[in-house]
């Protein structure tokens, strides 16, 4: 069994202690990090999956790095909308800590997509993410895998929300419905948490380590939940059990009449 923690959407100020809509984000993502480090000490691997940074300058990757140190586990970057992919190639760039897009051991493999459409907040996976994740699928057809990329495949049903879904979200649904390996499609970006079904594969989105946003809504809405994290237990028979882990904490100090971020 291969025990996974997947941290999404830090939103990482470049100086820490700054707030974004009143939530000291670095605050809560050390909180997460703490009690995921506290619970789940077995963790194999720990995902980031974008928005990594709420601007991306390198002091806020250099925070992010030495935190991710500290903790030891394993840990896969992958970037959101508001990241600098070049830059968190740069710096999170060792063993323990990197932006590999592939992960595989003997029965699972695991394949991070770069969802970023340029000069956008919405999705987009570009030619190049798709023949990746092509060839890898036709490479390694007898091996359960699991797809992890920031933006989401299916929508939320909110309808600001849906206007930054993955755009070419078709096209990459019928590259991997004839895949049968692919059992799970797992995204951040959403600030919420959401659990789909679709063609036998699980899409999952995971609440982020500062502020929600509140489902179902036309226009952008925060919701008053704690920060949050996914814990992901693949097993070897292809069995996937996963759970959000919600902080015990409550975000007083948020700015609930925002009306953006
Ligand atoms: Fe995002």
């Amino acid at each position: 069994m291969l025990k996974v923690i997947q941290i999404t959407d830090m939103h990482i100020m470049p100086n820490a202690g700054d707030a974004l809509l009143g939530i000291a984000t670095e605050k809560y993502f050390r909180k997460v990090l703490e009690h995921a480090e506290q619970h789940h000490p077995d963790t194999h691997l720990m995902l980031l999956t974008g928005d990594i940074a709420q601007t991306p300058v390198e002091t806020s990757y250099q925070n992010v790095f030495a935190m991710l140190s500290e903790v030891q586990t394993p840990c896969r970057c992958l970037p959101g909308n508001h990241d600098d992919p070049a830059l968190m190639q740069k710096i999170f760039n060792t063993a323990q800590i990197n932006c590999n897009p592939i992960f595989e051991s003997e029965h699972w493999q695991f394949i991070f997509l770069n969802s970023q459409k340029p000069k956008s907040a919405g999705g987009h996976l570009a030619e190049e993410e798709l023949a990746l994740l092509n060839k890898q699928l036709n490479l390694k057809k007898e091996v359960q895998t699991a797809i992890f990329m920031h933006h989401h495949i299916l929508p939320t049903d909110s309808r600001w929300m849906d206007t930054m879904q993955v755009e070419n979200h078709e096209h990459f649904i019928e590259l991997i419905v004839p895949h049968k390996q692919v059992k799970t499609v797992v995204c951040g970006h959403i600030h919420q948490e959401m659990e789909k079904t679709q063609d036998g594969i699980l899409y999952l989105g995971t609440p982020s380590s500062c502020f929600q946003f509140k489902p179902l809504q036309v226009e952008f809405a925060l919701d008053d939940k704690p920060p949050g994290y996914r814990v992901l237990e693949f097993h070897d028979d292809g069995a996937i059990e996963t759970e959000v882990v919600w902080l015990p904490v409550s975000l007083e100090e948020l700015d609930l009449n925002s009306q953006g971020y």
